[in-house]
């Protein structure tokens, strides 16, 4: 069978919708920041990527030190898989990322690590883990009410109480009808009450993943509605809205009923019952169209999250292991999670893994006896971020001195071209080497092929298309926010990369100024 009649069984619809636009390019060589496509007459292109995997791709395309030490463990026989044994790979790791933990986020406090094998399946554990914890907060909490209840009987049959006539109308029982009637109420009540799915809280425009749970709390409809009757929903708070995220919580309570005797009375009292799964949140939201969550915003979620018990679970998967400038993104905004999770560029580019770091005062051991998976914890994937964490701990944290000069000098041009086309480009935003350049909606646009590319939601794509095949530049817009283009390479950016860059943008700036009748022709 010839090649042009060979079938596409992989992608074929992706691969379709990316052919107008020029992106369906295939590559065949990458490295540093750099990937090369072979064009129809054979020619080999350059292409600066500024998506680099979404994020994982912090230390380069195949970068060499670490590919040396993937032969290396290879070469070495090192067993890769041997579940139900120790794991002193895995160990280390789990070591070095709480010696990091320490230094950056200011705490003695141990935190225990959980392995998958990707950003999102390390959403999904840490959702069970919340989940598993939850339900043993509610079970303490039923079982003290069923204490008090035995206390309430003993008090009430040695003649030391009686019901308190409020304790009636509480409960909404008839007044006078007994300590046994007014227990089989609040038994109902309760049972009903834990009877409520979990709730999780997240903020607007946030991703956490795309399997069957961590949809549940990424904001695109488009990726979430079909699958919303997996599993537990989320509610989504308005970042900065601390109104807002009072009235969800408010809105979303579940009361218990307890009883307690008190100078001879029995009472009745509400409790909370543990309803909040966790809040997870991204200290900088990529496909809302990156952006930083506010030290305020972050410390009035950890104030809320404290009242409730519900455990605050930072998403660093994308904005992680040293993209913003320090390992966690989550120290500069003085945010300390409870469960931290990782992903992307901790494999280096190369291997792949996904880890929940869990703090010790919320981590509950048994899990580890209900949650495996074949490749979780491997020792190659181990290695491989035990090597990128040397790396980016090397020379004092060279790394992340380099993410943070590297994005400064890129955010500076993105600025310079912002105050050239204000018109045009609406905001850039972002930190170290996460950033975003927002265009101005041109839903309105004067001309017609930009104005339909933008009500169809494929201008993204256009541009995306523009800047490939007319300037070598690779990048895309955000999952949510369709008029943020992201810039995410790795520290090997170089200055003639940031100029092309310029050049490029300066170009589609000109188009969106000049509303260019052929819009975004690929020439
Ligand atoms: N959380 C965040 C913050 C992410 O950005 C992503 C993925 C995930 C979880 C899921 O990780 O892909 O390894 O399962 N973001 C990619 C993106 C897909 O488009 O930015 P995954």
């Amino acid at each position: 069978m010839t090649e042009a009649a060979a079938p596409v069984l992989a992608d074929a619809n992706v691969r379709q919708m990316l052919s107008p636009f020029g992106l369906d390019v295939e590559y065949t060589r990458a490295e540093g920041n750099a990937l090369h496509y072979t064009d129809e007459e054979g020619r080999e292109h350059r292409v600066v990527d500024f998506a680099c995997g979404f994020g994982s791709l912090m230390l380069g395309h195949n970068n060499s030190e670490i590919a040396e030490r993937a032969k290396e463990i290879l070469d070495a026989k090192v067993p890769v898989h041997t579940q139900l044994a120790q794991h002193s790979h895995t160990n280390d790791l789990a070591r070095a990322l709480n010696e990091i933990i320490a230094r950056e986020l200011h705490t003695d406090e141990p935190y225990y690590a959980l392995f998958g094998n990707s950003g999102a399946e390390a959403v999904e554990i840490a959702i069970k883990h919340a989940e598993f914890d939850r339900l043993q907060r509610a079970r303490e909490l039923l079982d003290g009410v069923e204490d008090n209840i035995a206390t309430a009987r003993d008090a009430v049959s040695g003649g030391g109480a009686q019901v308190s006539p409020e304790a009636y109308d509480l409960a909404g029982v008839a007044g006078g009808a007994g300590l046994e009637d007014l227990v089989a109420e609040v038994r109902r009540r309760n049972e009903a009450a834990a009877a409520t799915p979990p709730l999780f809280l997240t903020i607007e425009g946030s991703f956490h993943g795309k399997l069957a749970s961590s949809i549940q709390l990424t904001y695109n409809e488009m990726f979430r509605l079909p699958f919303k009757s997996l599993s537990a929903q989320a509610r989504f708070v308005p970042a900065d809205q601390p109104d807002a995220l009072a009235k969800i919580v408010s809105d979303e309570r579940v009361a218990v009923l307890d009883l307690v005797v008190e100078d001879g009375l029995v009472r009745v009292v509400e409790r909370d019952f543990p309803v909040f799964g966790a809040f997870f949140l991204e200290p900088i939201r990529g496909e809302a169209g990156i952006r930083p969550l506010s030290e305020e915003f972050a410390r009035t979620i950890q104030q809320v999250c404290a009242e409730l018990g519900c455990p605050v679970v930072s998403d660093e998967i994308q904005c992680g292991t040293g993209r913003s400038g320090a390992f966690f993104a989550a120290s500069h905004i003085g945010l300390r999670g409870d469960y931290i999770i990782l992903a992307k560029s901790l494999a280096g580019g190369i291997a792949k893994t996904g880890v929940v770091l869990v703090r010790e005062g919320r981590y509950r051991n048994d899990f580890e006896l209900i949650h495996s998976s074949t490749f979780g914890k491997d020792s190659f994937s181990s290695l491989i971020a035990l090597k990128v964490i040397e790396m980016l701990e090397a020379d004092g944290g060279a790394a992340y001195r380099a993410a943070e000069e590297r994005g400064a000098k890129l955010k500076t041009m993105l600025e310079a071209v912002r105050a050239d086309f204000p018109d045009v480009v609406k905001d850039v935003r972002g930190r170290g080497l996460m950033l975003g350049l927002e265009f101005h909606d041109q839903s309105e646009a004067a001309s017609e092929i930009i104005r339909e590319q933008t009500q169809h939601g494929y201008i993204g794509f256009a541009v995306a298309g523009y800047l490939l095949r007319n300037h070598g530049i690779r990048t895309f817009t955000t999952a949510s926010a369709l008029h943020t283009f992201r810039f995410e390479p790795s520290i090997y950016l170089g200055d003639e990369d940031i100029a092309q860059l310029e050049t490029a943008l300066r170009a589609v700036c000109g188009v969106l100024r000049r509303q260019d009748e052929k819009g975004f022709a690929v020439v």
